[in-house]
């Protein structure tokens, strides 16, 4: 469903690496269609045969040759009943849709649940960062007190190039002109698809059913080059980051921009890169680094959970897998940060980042950037 950025790079891998994962699943497969909005668009793609594409997604969802569907059109309405109406015929569903999983993500995992299929997002978290999978499974025995990072390739871009020496002006015009950024912005600049990314890492790693309307946001329009600049003198970058904390019982997430010392992973996040950083029980911190946007990178992350998928179909598993456990209620969810007045009466502009406390690793030692 969906054959734009993320859609196209999945449809020519599809094509193109059919012996590859049909050999790696031992599932033969065939590409059922494509659904789009305009059939007859043109496209910038390779080698994908015109007849397969639609305009009729309600009909290849509900084709019974059709057991796995892939879902890169975004947004929560017509992406979110065409979800739901697979989940609902029991059909597996991959997903690369980070706003519909951080707002309706909990009810859809019952249902996949109730179903007994499986709904996999892989490329909806920092694209092709393998993050999903890391919380879900590797470190599903571990207890995971913070996750946080740069989850946004467009805002990462513009406060790269403010640190260079351009106007937030500037480094936004840039970045619409080198593609980062959509004519319209707000999604990035405001957080908001942070803040979707933020929630789905809490629903994974703390298994709250976090939903990121609950989550505090501040995005970075009213950063200035004068903010840029106290950060330089104080040894820092600003980065917009998104974090959550379980500590006491108690979860905080928030998205903000924040002063990183220069010294610290987040820091070395350049352009449009992603970083997450995970900090478990007995793990210790992991950090990851990658594209966080785009074609192949994203197409990566989606044809991953394609194999994981193709791989229950081949084993006949109906049971549930990790994306079904129970998410349980979220409760209050703080901010992360003190009143933001706070911190500019303390001579910075933003927060400036504090690693976990000794008692968030438990009886590990304090971390220090
Ligand atoms: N772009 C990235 O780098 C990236 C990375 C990770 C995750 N994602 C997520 O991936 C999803 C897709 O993003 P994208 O950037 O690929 O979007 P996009 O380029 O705008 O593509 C959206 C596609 O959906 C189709 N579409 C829209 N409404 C439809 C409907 N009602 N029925 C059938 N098809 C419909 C469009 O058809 P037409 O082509 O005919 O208009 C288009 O092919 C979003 O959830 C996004 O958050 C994107």
């Amino acid at each position: 469903l969906g054959c734009g950025i993320v859609g196209g790079g999945v449809a020519e891998l599809l094509l193109r690496d059919r012996t590859r994962i049909e050999a790696l699943t031992g599932v033969r497969y065939n590409l059922k269609g494509i659904a789009v909005r305009s059939v007859d668009k043109r496209r910038d793609i390779h080698d994908v045969p015109h007849d397969l594409f639609t305009s009729n997604a309600g009909a290849l969802v509900a084709d019974p040759d059709v057991d796995l569907v892939i879902e890169c059109i975004g947004g929560r309405d017509a992406a979110g009943e065409l979800v739901e109406r697979a989940l609902e015929s029991r059909k597996h569903v991959v997903s690369a849709n980070k706003e519909l999983l951080a707002t309706d993500g909990p009810r859809l995992f019952a249902l996949a649940a109730s179903g007994g299929v499986t709904l996999q997002y892989e490329a909806a978290v920092a694209a092709a960062i393998p993050i999903v999978r890391v919380l879900a499974e590797s470190l599903a025995g571990d207890e995971v007190r913070e996750v946080a990072g740069i989850l946004n390739g467009t805002t990462n871009f513009i406060l790269s190039s403010m640190h260079d020496g351009k106007s937030y002006a500037e480094a936004l015009a840039q970045a619409q002109e080198l593609g980062f950024a959509e004519s319209d912005p707000t999604n990035d600049v405001d957080g908001i698809d942070s803040s979707h990314k933020l929630a789905i890492l809490c629903q994974l790693a703390f298994r709250s059913a976090v939903t990121s309307p609950r989550i505090a946001r501040r995005g970075i329009t009213n950063v200035s080059v004068a903010d840029i600049e106290r950060a330089q003198r104080l040894n820092c970058a600003v980065k917009l980051l998104g974090v959550a904390r379980y500590d006491n019982g108690e979860l905080s997430a928030e998205i903000a921009p924040v002063f990183v010392p220069e010294l610290h992973p987040f820091a070395r996040a350049q352009g449009a890169e992603n970083c997450v950083r995970v900090v478990g029980r007995s793990s210790g911190p992991l950090t990851f680094y990658g594209q966080g946007a785009g074609r192949f990178p994203s197409a990566s992350a989606v044809i991953g959970d394609i194999v994981a998928a193709m791989r229950t179909i081949a084993g006949g598993r109906t049971t549930a897998r990790h994306h079904h456990a129970k998410l349980h209620a979220a409760g209050v969810i703080k901010p992360a940060y003190d009143a933001f007045e706070k911190v500019r009466s303390e001579g910075s502009s933003y927060p400036v980042w504090r690693e976990p406390t000794a008692s968030a690793t438990d009886d590990r030692p304090a971390v220090n950037a």
